[in-house]
């Protein structure tokens, strides 16, 4: 069934619906597509704010939050995306409000601001208040006050449609073709749908999934990165993985950092406030990279919370009032996952795998681009998660995801309905969905086979044990092994439901494929890079090394695995230095 809308929205998240939503404005026809019900999207899942320098319980300018942001990069970050976000972040928070967003207030009627990770004044002087905040549900928020505009201006949504394809015309999108529009499963009955577009934006999220212990909704599996990386479009900086430090043990679940920006500590076995040793100045509010790594020392040396691999996270001196008004879905967390009343005992906690700083490259105005000259790929767009455009370099600072998604998909949304003017509608072959709805059946009716579950597990534990946060060459290696038998025995995947209606079996499958592309492009990356920069912790190259390493690395698809090529980071007011705390 064949149907067309200016432009199509892969995602439902919070870049995905302002994009929807600035299009709409504009008058332009536009549809989301969500595997999920729209606000089961991860937004909903960021917890403790959205930083911008409002500057309303300190002195705070949006240059500091650009330095802030750049040096918490590792002076990976391109500083002309970061001068944007920072930049942007101001009106795009003060927009939510109008929006109707219910931020916390301070007691004369402003938005209410709270310290978070890496986030200082003066250019690393101390901390400063720039986390706006929805208790510790500032995503759902986010998430909810969106969607609602975008109801209200009329965007479509296609709920529960898996995107499967990328159709493009004209070429392959790595060799100069124009994106064309997507085939999507519908969920609810296998039906398959090619949708036309004059514009397509990927906003699809991170792939955290491919991890064991992570803070990912099991929906996270790389599928908008996976898709344009089959199609020929590289995916950069893939070896920069975030490992949140506040985990909830065995499960990854988050633990807001906001915990910590309220005041909140973390203890090792003996008691002690362990990061003092680590970074002086901001303590457990220097940036997660920093902090996960000092964790990690603590329980090498034994100092774990009973010799084991987690440490406190104690809050109880904040006391009751600010815990449940500020804290309050944390603090349940802890109560129903780990059985841990967080106002009388500290709560075990410990790294969890939970953003990818890298993805698909765009310019700054979100155009997916192909190759190492920033060239643009027409039609095509990435916004939040699943781009790396690049304003997190080598380490996100915390808060600035939400403010990347909001900043970086009120651009996409406005750029291409700029785009959309005065193109036509692509034309695409008829029985273009012919190879998908192929590979879906041979899916489908193989009798016995390999079983995706089993597959996605095993690749679970090896990237979170080789690929986590400490690296090596001889980690990494067997990690590239690994990988590729599990790739191997992932073409003979069959699934046991053989079903069309809501055949989660088959999703499944689809996406561990995705999680497949999304790790070896990972490993790769990683071994390739012979130096420590932010959440990349070589232990054989321990040194940032800015002579042969100040630079993105993009990983190409070819037969025998990732080609890898690189390109300058864009530097333009701040020359890396030593980055301490
Ligand atoms: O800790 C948190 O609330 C997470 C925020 C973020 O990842 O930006």
């Amino acid at each position: 069934m064949a149907r067309q809308h200016e432009a199509l929205i892969v995602g439902a998240g919070g870049a995905g619906l302002w994009a929807a939503l600035e299009l709409a404005k504009a008058g332009v026809d536009t549809a989301v597509l969500t595997k999920l019900y729209p606000t089961r999207s991860h937004t909903g899942a960021a917890q403790g704010g959205v930083c911008a320098a409002l500057g309303n319980q300190e002195e705070d300018h949006w240059e500091w939050h650009m330095f802030d942001t750049i040096k918490g990069g590792d002076y990976l970050v391109d500083q002309d995306a970061a001068e944007i976000l920072a930049r942007e972040a101001i009106e795009t928070v003060i927009e939510l409000e109008h929006m109707g967003l219910p931020f916390n207030r301070t007691p004369d009627g402003r938005i209410d601001q709270r310290r978070f990770g890496g986030h200082t004044r003066n250019f690393g002087e101390g901390p400063v208040r720039r986390a706006c905040y929805a208790v510790d549900r500032t995503g759902h928020m986010i998430l909810q006050t969106l969607y609602q505009q975008c109801i209200k201006h009329g965007v479509k949504f296609y709920d529960e449609y898996h995107v499967v394809d990328l159709l493009s015309e004209g070429g392959d999108l790595g060799s100069g073709g124009r994106a064309a529009g997507v085939i999507a499963y519908r969920i609810a009955d296998g039906e398959m749908h090619v949708i036309r577009s004059k514009a397509v934006l990927m906003a699809t999220g991170g792939f955290g999934r491919m991890f064991r212990i992570t803070s990912n909704a099991w929906s996270l599996t790389g599928d908008g990165a996976a898709l344009t990386y089959r199609h020929g479009v590289p995916m950069q900086d893939m070896e920069f993985y975030q490992f949140h430090p506040t985990g909830i043990v065995g499960i990854g679940i988050l633990l807001s950092e906001a915990a910590r920006g309220e005041g909140g500590t973390l203890l090792n076995d003996a008691g002690e406030r362990f990061m003092e040793r680590y970074a002086p100045t901001l303590m457990e509010l220097a940036p997660r990279d920093m902090v996960s790594r000092a964790m990690y020392q603590e329980i090498r040396a034994g100092r774990g919370i009973g010799g084991r691999d987690w440490v406190y996270l104690d809050v109880r001196h904040l006391g009751r009032k600010v815990i449940e008004e500020k804290l309050a879905d944390i603090t349940e967390f802890a109560r129903i996952y780990q059985g841990v009343e967080p106002i009388t005992e500290p709560v075990p906690v410990q790294p969890t795998a939970h953003y990818a700083m890298g993805g698909i490259p765009t310019d700054n105005d979100t155009r997916v681009i192909r190759d190492e000259h920033n060239t643009p790929v027409p039609g095509l767009y990435a916004a939040g998660e699943c781009a790396c455009v690049s304003v997190h370099g080598a380490n996100r600072l915390g808060t600035n995801s939400l403010v990347d998604l909001l900043v970086f998909g009120r651009r996409a949304g406005r750029r291409m309905a700029l785009d959309v003017k005065g193109v036509g509608m692509p034309d695409v072959a008829a029985d273009v969905q012919e190879p998908v709805v192929g590979e879906i059946e041979r899916l489908r009716s193989a009798r016995a086979g390999e079983n995706a579950a089993g597959i996605r597990k095993e690749l679970a534990d090896v990237m979170m044990d080789n690929v986590g946060v400490y690296r090596d060459e001889a980690l990494l290696t067997e990690a590239r092994t690994r990988v590729r038998e599990l790739r191997d025995r992932y073409s003979r995947v069959a699934v046991m439901d053989k079903g069309r209606t809501f055949n989660t079996d088959l999703l499944e499958a689809r996406e561990v494929g995705y999680l497949l592309d999304c790790a070896e492009t990972t490993v790769a990356a990683a071994l390739a890079r012979r130096e420590s920069r932010g959440a990349h912790a070589r232990e054989d190259f321990p040194d940032r090394d800015d002579a042969s390493w100040l630079v993105h690395s993009l990983a190409y698809r070819a037969e025998g695995g990732p080609v890898l090529r690189t390109k300058p980071v864009t530097i333009t007011t701040f020359q890396p230095k030593p980055r301490t705390y």
